[in-house]
């Protein structure tokens, strides 16, 4: 078994029955990390496996403290997978500046955030994702979530206060892949 593979049939069982929104988003996501693969390399499968497990801390019964990155991370780290891929799930999107917004610094400490190319995509996947798995402009994504939750909700603040780090994550990875077509 590939560690993809074990990453999607953990990932379905744990969302595909009580979450398929969810499901149908990570699915998405997975799928534009899969459209990445010329500028993963070699590390095409950690970014495929990051971007299917991403959203794992969703599931109702891995949600402890109820913010998604850390839920997830935790689980995942129980479950064997590698640090690496924990550490990638934990800052997914930006997760340190809301893990301050809702108090949570502390917890998310205990993992650090690589940068990078490979952190970058995942984050524009996520972005490039809408909720139902289709592919999205990330600037209107992020103009949705807005419109979502309203001015009023801390995933709102999250998001707005996010957006420069989240699209320049974006651009980044846009820039290496127009660079990987223009060669190929
Ligand atoms: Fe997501």
């Amino acid at each position: 078994m590939t560690t993809y593979s074990w990453a999607f049939g953990l990932a379905q069982s744990k969302l595909a029955d009580v979450l398929p929104r969810r499901w149908a988003h990570v699915q998405g996501v997975a799928r534009q990390a899969r459209e990445l693969r010329s500028i993963a390399g070699d590390q095409a499968e950690l970014l495929e496996t990051a971007a299917v497990l991403h959203d794992i801390g969703y599931a109702p019964d891995i949600a402890v403290t109820g913010f998604h990155p850390l839920d997830g991370a935790v689980f995942l780290g129980d479950a064997g997978a590698s640090d690496r891929l924990v550490h990638l799930v934990a800052h997914h999107s930006y997760a340190a500046l809301e893990a301050d917004l809702r108090g949570l610094s502390q917890q998310l400490k205990n993992y650090d955030d690589e940068g990078g190319l490979l952190r970058d995509a995942l984050w524009y996947c996520d972005l490039s994702t809408t909720p139902h798995g289709q592919k999205v402009d990330a600037r209107a994504r992020i103009a949705e979530i807005q419109d979502r939750y309203g001015p009023d909700h801390l995933v709102t603040e999250f998001i707005t206060k996010a957006s420069p780090e989240l699209l320049a994550a974006v651009d980044r990875t846009q820039v290496r892949l127009d660079a990987c077509e223009a060669l190929s």
